[in-house]
């Protein structure tokens, strides 16, 4: 059984049939909210709002680890990240997307892993390709039955949000090698790998990233809210494919 979390502008997947939710209890707290089980086709499927099904967790106050623990518990086999990202590189613009295969972590301050504790061995897990390359593909494959173009490559950069960057912080990113900006692929991606799920993200190009295109005077999020309303389509017909075929 695959799960899908869905970030901002998918609170829900609208062709879920659901069958049932579980407010599962794990070690770590409280998960974001229950998990919501149901069908896509014949399939399975479990999701979880990433900020809430009120939208009212802000990227730095999600409980990542209560959240992949109870996706595990719960017996999935593979997590699919959906989440808006700013974009760095100047091939991508708003309403684009993207299956990125690397990521940078700025993020600071936050529960990234199951192992620490008195009770816990220390453990040092490969990280190299922090996405599941099978995963990816699966996306991709699906992205291109649909005939939906999905950039194949890119570096996600993780902030701390919930504020946007600086001009010069997305400077320093792309110096760094980043194409795109969002802020929650970790510790979620870490705490998947801890946990043995594979997992791979579908990102929409919600905004140019601060500094870039028509975001040099600001971003607005009424913009990327329209953006997102119009791109999700896209990404929940991806995850249809990928789940049926
Ligand atoms: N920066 C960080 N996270 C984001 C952005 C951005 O520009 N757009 C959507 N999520």
């Amino acid at each position: 059984m695959l799960a899908v979390i869905g970030g901002s502008g998918l609170s829900q997947l609208t062709n879920l049939d659901i069958s049932h939710r579980e407010v599962v209890r794990t070690p770590y707290g409280e998960p974001s909210g229950a998990v919501t089980f149901g069908q896509i086709g014949c399939r399975p499927v479990a999701f979880l709002a990433r900020h809430g099904y009120g939208h009212t967790l802000a990227p730095h106050e999600i409980n990542y680890r209560a959240n992949l623990w109870a996706l595990w518990k719960s017996g999935v086999t593979g997590v699919i990240s959906v989440a808006s990202v700013g974009g760095i590189r100047s091939d991508l613009k708003p309403g684009d997307l993207v299956v990125p295969h690397q990521i940078i972590d700025y993020t600071w301050g936050r529960k990234s892993s199951f192992y620490e504790g008195p009770d816990s061995k220390v453990q040092h897990i490969d990280f190299t390709e922090p996405f599941d390359e099978a995963l990816r593909r699966h996306l991709l494959d699906a992205a291109a039955s649909l005939e939906l173009a999905v950039s194949d490559h890119a570096v996600y950069a993780t902030t701390q949000g919930p504020r946007l960057e600086t001009a010069a912080e997305i400077n320093r990113m792309e110096n760094d090698g980043a194409d795109v900006v969002g802020m929650t692929a970790m510790p979620e991606a870490v705490l998947a790998r801890e946990i043995g799920l594979p997992y791979a993200a579908i990102n929409l190009v919600a905004n140019y990233a601060a500094g870039r295109g028509d975001s040099c005077n600001g971003i607005s999020f009424n913009v990327i809210d329209g953006i997102l309303h119009e791109s999700i389509v896209k990404v929940r017909a991806i995850i249809e494919r990928l789940v049926c075929s």
